[in-house]
């Protein structure tokens, strides 16, 4: 797509930032409370939480979004870094916007030195999975996960 630009979500972005993650929220059926949601914004901008936030600019419009997270390794010197949300604008599918940002991720990844980029995807994601397949392997592992109560 000419013209786009993908960089570091900015301070004042809050709002459009909001409107990408929300609406990645409601294709998972997800409700994040508003508490932490501030949290969630204050961490990417906090230099010492490893959480980050990239975007994706077309026209001066975010039509983009995808959440990073460094996190240590018992097996490597290096981090991994865990791809945790990607969200491209419906209007703006199609045109390479998600793609450029996972390339982005890992432009990001080899800079902090890690071993390893990786990310999850429901089975039945056709437009997420034709993206993937095309840019890295299927790790053969499935995922179990226990939901704690709170406290
Ligand atoms: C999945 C999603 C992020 C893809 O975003 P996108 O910006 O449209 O993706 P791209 O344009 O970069 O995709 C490029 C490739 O993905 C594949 N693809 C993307 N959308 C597709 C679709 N609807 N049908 C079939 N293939 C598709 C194509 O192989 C395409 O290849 P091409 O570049 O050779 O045409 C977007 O559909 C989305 O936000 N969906 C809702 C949230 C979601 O599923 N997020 C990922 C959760 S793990």
């Amino acid at each position: 797509m000419p013209g786009l630009a993908i960089r570091a979500v900015r301070p004042d972005e809050r709002e459009a930032w909001e409107g990408l993650w929300s609406g990645y929220l409601d294709f998972y059926r997800a409700s994040i409370p508003p508490e932490t949601r501030d949290l969630t914004w204050s961490r990417i901008h906090d230099p010492l939480v490893p959480i980050h936030a990239l975007v994706a600019e077309d026209e001066g419009v975010l039509v983009g979004l995808v959440h990073y997270v460094f996190h240590a390794s018992a097996w490597t010197r290096g981090p991994y870094c865990y791809l945790q949300d990607l969200f491209t604008a419906p209007s703006s599918r199609g045109k390479g916007v998600a793609r450029a940002l996972i390339e982005a991720v890992m432009v990001e990844a080899r800079h902090a030195r890690a071993d390893r980029v990786h990310w999850l995807t429901m089975e039945d994601n056709a437009p997420a999975r034709a993206l993937y397949d095309t840019l890295a392997d299927r790790s053969g592992f499935i995922q179990y996960r226990r939901i704690l109560p709170p406290g």
